[in-house]
């Protein structure tokens, strides 16, 4: 089986409901990003960073996986398909893909703040002020923020650069170093990208570009890689 690669960002999930983040004029879900989505916004306040990620998580356990997540899980039937994901949500998973790598944390899980291996699966429940990780430091959502490394990068390089056919679904590619992904993905394989809007990228691939949403997007590409 061919391998399939691809990666995904916000607008994945948006026919899902959930808001991507610079589609709203610098705001996520009322909130600037710098302020809920970085080291210096969790040290300034960490009540505030725990109230997001709470009602985010309440969010999810609402949401349903669009007809792109399920169409990308039916793709297991002819590729080897391994999801490189941006995203916090577990949609991917719950939609049926079997392989998925998250670059960016998961909001059903939550972690010690001295030990990023200390991972505890919360599943939809809130973390309530003050809870503490079993190590006893302060237990905070297993996000990678602004600010942090990405530990999951150089396994999502080995990944790409190891792919037959990489796709590129609804991300902006701004920030890195997952955007930088592109760049290990072998010079002459099948590129797609699905995404409603003009995204920059910077690569020699010729790149497929479907301008859709992920759902019909993914329909589309289906079709494509079946010639
Ligand atoms: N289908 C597909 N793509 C869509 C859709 C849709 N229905 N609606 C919007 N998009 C596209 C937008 O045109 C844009 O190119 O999704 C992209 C979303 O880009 P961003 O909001 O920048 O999200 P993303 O690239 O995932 O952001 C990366 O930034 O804030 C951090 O850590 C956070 O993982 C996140 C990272």
């Amino acid at each position: 089986m061919k391998k399939l690669v691809i990666l995904t960002g916000a607008g994945m999930s948006a026919e899902s409901g959930i808001k991507t983040f610079r589609g709203s004029g610098g705001l996520w879900e009322q909130y600037r990003v710098e302020d809920v989505a970085s080291v210096e916004g969790w040290y300034r306040n960490p009540d505030l960073v725990q109230r997001f990620y709470n009602e985010r998580r309440r969010q999810l356990e609402n949401a349903v996986p669009n007809i792109g997540h399920t169409g990308l899980a039916a793709l297991e039937m002819d590729f080897d398909v391994q999801i490189i994901t941006q995203n916090v949500d577990n949609l991917h998973e719950r939609a049926g893909s079997s392989r998925v790598l998250h670059l960016h944390g998961l909001l059903t899980q939550a972690r010690s703040s001295k030990n990023p291996g200390l991972v505890i699966d919360i599943g939809y429940r809130d973390i309530l002020p003050g809870e503490k990780a079993p190590d006893e430091s302060p237990l905070r959502p297993n996000i990678v923020w602004f600010g942090e490394a990405v530990p999951a990068m150089e396994t999502a390089a080995d990944i790409a650069s190891g792919a037959d056919i990489f796709a590129v679904i609804g991300t902006s590619l701004n920030v890195y170093p997952a955007a930088g992904l592109i760049h290990y993905v072998p010079a002459t394989i099948p590129f797609f990208l699905i995404d409603p809007e003009p995204v920059s990228v910077y690569t020699s691939h010729k790149v497929e570009y479907i301008r859709k949403g992920a759902g019909e997007g993914v329909l589309i590409m289906t079709e494509r890689l079946k010639y």
